[in-house]
């Protein structure tokens, strides 16, 4: 089901929710799976300890027959206890103390990167001169990877996270592990102040962590790291674009930032698809899903339920701020003071900088990433009178 309108989800959602919470769909591939529809559900679902995480049983919505596209293994694919394990290993990075402490450089990223957009003649394409190297450089200096590797890695994720074949998959993350694998064992020798070598020396030379658990989970934060914020900044920017009035608010009073981000956060609900089976029978809201089931939380249906008031309208007055753009229960996005950060620093910069900033294109002409499993733009040509 693609969008047909870039600011809602795809159309048939509103007939899904109608039809009921749980609704049995068929894939692409011929395969059944349950769609979850509702904000409560989807909740409920999501903290169940019956619901699973673990690849082998999400078979249904592998890219090969036997469920294991790749041999890609990281704790996102895992489930409580063994996933608080690895989990707990990264929060100390992304806590909200933490992130406060990471604002100046981001700021001063956004700066630079706004003085050279501001000097530019003519239209320029802010995915690729905001959004997708403001999101590099954050991930790049929190894991002490080299920012001028980033034309590499960009196109090897761009790869892995498109619909592409088993075969384009797999190859793209073995890139991405052989390059990991060598940028650990450099930190390995000569640790830095980067997360990569925060976890050799707490937690590889403890033998907490294996080397391939750690390039693993190296190739899943550089990926998740970028590709989700760079989208979110590409429709967000778009959206405010278009909404002078909301930006002038913003302006007049920034207290008002941190829900003006949320709701963009659940206005767009890039990261759509949340991927679960049942580990056994669960009697749910008036269902039965039996075990071995597969489950999709729709997050982007989710958060246009009637949970939230006129869910259909832009609105940054919401109080109800507990939308599910990040997920929630144990896998809940652990980047995601981080990613606030980062897009209302990109957002306000942006218009303080550039207060006349407007889209060089007509909608239907942007490319809106239709193909790709996290929605966004692969460009989005801006005008503006030089300031
Ligand atoms: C606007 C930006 C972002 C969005 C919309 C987003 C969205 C999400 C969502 C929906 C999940 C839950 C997936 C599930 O339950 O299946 C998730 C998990 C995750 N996110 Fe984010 N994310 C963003 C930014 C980031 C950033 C900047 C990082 C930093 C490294 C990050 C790292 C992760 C990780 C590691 C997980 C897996 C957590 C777990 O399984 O315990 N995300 N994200």
């Amino acid at each position: 089901m693609a969008r047909t309108c870039p600011f809602s989800p795809p159309e048939r959602y509103t007939e899904l929710r109608a039809q009921g919470p749980l609704v049995k769909a068929t894939l692409w591939n011929g395969k059944e799976t349950w769609l979850v529809t509702r904000y409560d559900t989807v909740r409920k679902l999501l903290q169940d300890p019956r619901i699973s995480s673990e690849p082998p049983r999400l078979a249904t919505l592998a890219a090969s027959e036997d469920g294991q596209s790749t041999n890609f293994r990281t704790f996102v694919g895992m489930d409580p206890p063994e996933h608080g394990v690895y989990r707990r290993m990264l929060t100390s990075y992304f806590t909200v103390k933490r992130v406060q402490s990471m604002r100046p450089a981001i700021q001063r990223t956004a700066d630079e990167l706004l003085d050279r957009i501001a000097a530019t003649e003519g239209p320029v394409d802010l995915v690729e001169a905001l959004a997708m190297p403001l999101a590099t450089a954050v991930i790049c200096e929190l894991l002490g990877v080299p920012y001028d590797d980033r034309e590499f890695f960009h196109s090897r994720s761009a790869v892995a996270i498109q619909s592409s074949t088993a075969e384009e998959t797999m190859a793209a993350f073995m890139d991405l592990y052989q390059y990991l694998d060598k940028l650990v064992r450099a930190k390995e020798a000569e640790p830095d102040e980067g997360i990569i070598s925060r976890l050799v020396v707490d937690q590889l030379r403890s033998g907490a962590l294996t080397h391939e658990e750690l390039v693993n989970t190296s190739v899943l934060l550089l990926i998740v790291g970028h590709e989700t914020s760079a989208n979110m900044i590409g429709l967000g920017a778009l959206t405010l674009m278009r909404r002078p009035d909301v930006v002038a608010e913003l302006k007049a009073d920034p207290e008002l930032w941190s829900a003006a981000v949320d709701e963009l956060l659940r206005y767009h609900s890039s990261a759509d698809w949340l991927r679960r089976a049942a580990k056994e029978d669960i009697e749910i809201d008036g269902t039965l899903i039996k075990a071995g089931d597969s489950v999709i939380g729709l997050a982007a249906s989710a958060n246009r339920d009637e949970h939230f008031e006129n869910p259909d309208e832009f609105d940054i007055h919401r109080t109800e701020r507990h939308h599910l753009a990040f997920g929630y229960g144990p896998h809940q996005c652990i980047g995601q003071h981080l990613a606030k950060a980062e897009l209302e620093i990109a957002f306000r910069t942006l218009f303080d900088r550039i207060p006349d900033v407007v889209p060089a294109a007509e909608l239907d002409d942007l490319p809106f990433k239709h193909d790709a499993t996290l929605f966004g733009l692969y460009g989005l040509p801006v005008t503006f009178t030089r300031p």
